[in-house]
């Protein structure tokens, strides 16, 4: 199985806006939270998170097959492939169903939104509770981007309360928070 170094060389060479890498970081880290709750391989699942999105910003049209098809000759596992495929049920027809499928599935739209709040917080991920990324759940102007439908079936598919979920998230993004830039010295603005 390639490692997580060759993965990042991967989304060295795909992506290049910065924004995109750092959510395809911040699903990478709850997902690797997951795994270590779930007494899943950290590394797999976290390639997995750390992927998904590879081809979004180069292939939108194909989006995620033609990173699939990329991925399978160089070798990644198929549980990665497949999880990677589940994450866009509507347009592949993998529907999520193993537990790395459902658990990329739910921390992909809310890590997007997680990282939303802490950018608008002067204390960025530090102190950030899921009441407070619940609140902007329900206003659906803030990071309009982000698919409320989608986080909806994501807590559906995990099992959990929405905001054990969250706090999840936001616990396996908290300890990357420096590689994410989202402590409360990153975010803010003086
Ligand atoms: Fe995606
Ligand atoms: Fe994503």
């Amino acid at each position: 199985m390639p490692d997580r170094a060759a993965a990042l060389a991967l989304l060295e060479e795909w992506v290049d806006n910065e924004a995109l890498r750092l959510h395809m970081r911040s699903v990478e880290a709850a997902v690797r939270h997951y795994a270590r709750l779930r007494g899943a391989d950290p590394e797999s699942w976290g390639l997995a998170g750390l992927l998904h999105d590879l081809d979004w910003e180069k292939y939108p049209d194909t989006h995620p097959v033609t990173a699939v098809d990329h991925l399978r000759e160089a070798g990644y596992p198929e549980e990665v492939l497949r999880a990677i495929l589940a994450h866009r049920p509507d347009y592949t027809g993998v529907e999520p169903e193993t537990e790395l499928d459902r658990v990329l599935y739910a921390c992909d739209e809310l890590a997007g939104l997680v990282y939303a709040c802490c950018l608008v917080r002067p204390n960025g991920i530090d102190d950030l509770a899921p009441k407070s990324v619940t609140k902007k759940l329900k206003d659906r102007a803030f990071a309009a981007g982000v698919n409320r439908d989608d986080v909806a079936r994501g807590v559906e598919l995990i099992g959990l309360e929405r905001s054990e979920h969250i706090q999840n998230v936001i616990d396996g993004m908290r300890a990357v928070a420096e590689d994410l830039r989202i402590r409360g010295v990153d975010v803010r603005r003086d």
